[in-house]
């Protein structure tokens, strides 16, 4: 199986020094791809900038901002069979990146911003995608029901969603606890390490495609 995993945070340019981004480590994403390759599938790790090692093993694509994240994605689509966005991409970017570093003058300043494309959502609806498709959602309330307004609204077959607000789980920690939200059924994974996690999640992502395959 052919299997493309986005991860990182993105980084938006503001001047050749400077950027916006986020903290996301890029863990879970890199633990994904370790569990996919452990089972032996072909995995392409299309990365923002963290500080982890490569996984053994991946075709590894490293990125930086969230317009690259978003062309590197539409060129791997047509050739994979699972596509599982895991990255933290920036919603919004510098309207005018500045040629040279901006001085400090005045006592504020004003960055204007504009939406990014959304990679996952335009997975299906403006490239095409046909195979299994899985976002994440980090949510700080009513994770249920945001979960499942991205499953139908950037026609997701499975959503992986997680609490932010609880200390010690998601964004930049070892740790996390995840609800799976698909069209039928919803499924708590408990609190583990990310790498115990990502093999949990690794098999019930195979499980779930095989059985799409098999319906359709
Ligand atoms: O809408 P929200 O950003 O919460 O959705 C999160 C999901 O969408 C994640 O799977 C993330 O990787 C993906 N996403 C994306 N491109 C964006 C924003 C989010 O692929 N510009």
């Amino acid at each position: 199986m052919k299997i493309l995993i986005t991860a990182g945070p993105t980084r938006e340019p503001i001047d050749p020094v400077r950027f916006l981004s986020n903290r996301s480590s890029g863990r879970m994403g890199y633990a994904l791809a370790r569990a996919f390759v452990k089972q032996e599938h072909q995995v392409l790790l299309i990365s923002g900038p963290t500080s982890l090692d490569v996984p053994d093993h991946v075709d590894y694509l490293p990125v930086e901002s969230a317009q690259d994240m978003h062309d590197a994605v539409a060129h791997a689509l047509p050739r994979v069979d699972i596509a599982i966005f895991c990255a933290a991409v920036a919603d919004y970017t510098p309207v005018e990146v500045a040629p040279q570093k901006i001085k400090k003058s005045d006592d504020t300043i004003t960055l204007t911003l504009k939406k990014t494309t959304d990679i996952l959502g335009s997975a299906r609806s403006v490239h095409g995608f046909t195979g299994f498709l899985v976002g994440f959602a980090a949510e700080t309330e009513h994770l249920e029901a945001h979960a499942r307004a991205k499953l139908i609204a950037k026609h997701c077959d499975m959503i992986i969603a997680n609490d932010v607000s609880q200390s010690g789980i998601g964004f930049d920690s070892h740790d996390n606890e995840v609800l799976i939200v698909e069209a039928e059924e919803n499924t708590k994974l408990p609190r583990d390490s990310k790498e115990h996690l990502a093999h949990h999640l690794a098999t019930i992502i195979l499980q779930r495609h095989a059985s799409k395959r098999g319906t359709e």
